[in-house]
């Protein structure tokens, strides 16, 4: 089966990461005829521009999903909620962005170039990873080729579009009542994000942690398959419009050098080493923003710890971090000849 002849469904295609889906659908040609877009009855009848032509936004209900093959849901945990089992039952492969179903037991959580093979064992709906959570689970497979990984510490950078559209255009209405010297509105954030950098990505748990920080612990040790890597993140929220940043520090069972880990950065599938800081070369948005790599940078043995690395990565949240991921996961599926699942579906009677 080739990607060619499915019918792909895009969930919350008016959205931050829907529109990036539809870019990258471009990309490719794939035809419009092909596509449903679908969003809220809100969006019903909305015109978005596709490859000269324009597709029509239909609502998201279950039997929208009659005549397609592959939904991306990229709308909230509530929507994947709903109507995931109702695609699955129509027999759509689901591949959904939203942390609804990640940590469930029978739901491949896929980076292709970490867990590929994970596609084969799913039973209807397949989990993208949170967008950090992607970046940090190829540097830590790619690190893996040298020694066993046994802890993380990593601080998070995170671009406001990782909250969605609308985030994005407060940080533009906050950034110019700034600089008039108006009051600011504060809607999306718990403060005033313009100017300023947030410790806080989604709720505190009772144990200090935010549920960001949570979906990083486990997300990053479903996709290594290995329950025993120790993981301390802090996730911040920054005034940047696309690319999440993170701050890693690796501690192995043995000695890495800078310059091994380097090599088996540079020849991970989707990995671009950006290392040259004499002269001031390293990953940063402006770099990442609308390419498909993770960047990495400021490769460097850990003055703190025998054992330690420390590294910066850079990653575009809509591509790698959320819709290219999900493409890459269709493709994987179709290459190992799953977009059907073998055995019940999730969700089915
Ligand atoms: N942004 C990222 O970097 C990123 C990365 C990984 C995962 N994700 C996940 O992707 C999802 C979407 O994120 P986003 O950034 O694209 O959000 P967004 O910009 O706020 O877009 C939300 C989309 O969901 C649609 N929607 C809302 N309610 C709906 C409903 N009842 N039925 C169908 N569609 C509905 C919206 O349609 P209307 O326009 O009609 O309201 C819109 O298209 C979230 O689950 C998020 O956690 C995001």
């Amino acid at each position: 089966m080739s990607d060619s002849n499915l019918t792909i469904a895009i969930v919350g295609a008016t959205g931050a990461v829907g529109a990036v889906a539809l870019k990258l659908l471009a990309e490719r040609s794939y035809p419009a005829g092909d596509i449903v877009a679908m969003a809220s009855s809100r969006s019903v009848g909305k015109k978005l521009p596709y490859m000269g032509t324009e597709l029509t936004v239909i609502e998201a209900t279950p039997d929208a999903f009659q005549a397609v093959d592959v939904a991306f849901i990229s709308a909230s945990a509530a929507v994947s909620r709903a109507l995931a089992p109702e695609a699955v039952k129509r027999g759509v492969l689901v591949i959904d962005d939203g942390s609804a179903f990640r940590m469930e037991a029978d739901v491949p959580l896929v980076v292709p170039e970490v867990n590929g093979a994970d596609v084969e064992w799913h039973r209807g709906i397949i989990s993208i990873p949170n967008c950090t959570t992607t970046p940090l689970a190829m540097t830590l497979a790619a690190l893996r080729g040298a020694a066993r990984v046994t802890r993380v510490t990593v601080a998070t950078y995170q671009a406001v579009s990782g909250t969605g559209a609308a985030a994005v255009r407060e940080l533009d209405l906050q950034s110019g009542d700034v600089l008039a010297g108006r009051p600011v509105k504060v809607e999306e954030y718990p403060h005033q994000i313009a100017f300023n950098v947030l410790p806080q990505v989604d709720s505190f748990d009772d144990d200090g942690y935010t549920g960001e920080e949570h979906k990083m612990i486990n997300e990053t040790r479903k996709i290594l398959h290995d329950q025993d890597i120790a993981i301390s993140p802090t996730c911040v929220r920054v005034p940047v419009p696309v690319t999440h940043s993170e701050a890693v520090q690796v501690e192995f069972d043995r000695h890495v050098d800078a310059k091994e880990a380097t090599r088996l950065l540079s020849s991970f599938p989707g990995i671009t080493v950006m290392d040259d800081p004499q002269a001031s070369v390293y990953p940063m948005p402006i770099h990442a923003t609308g390419r498909d790599e993770v960047f990495v940078g400021r490769i460097r043995e850990d003055v703190s710890h025998p054992n330690g690395l420390a590294l910066w990565i850079a990653c575009d949240n809509l591509r790698k971090g959320a819709a290219l991921n999900a493409l890459q996961i269709m493709d994987e599926a179709v290459r190992r000849n799953c977009v059907k699942p073998g055995q019940p579906v999730v969700g089915s009677d």
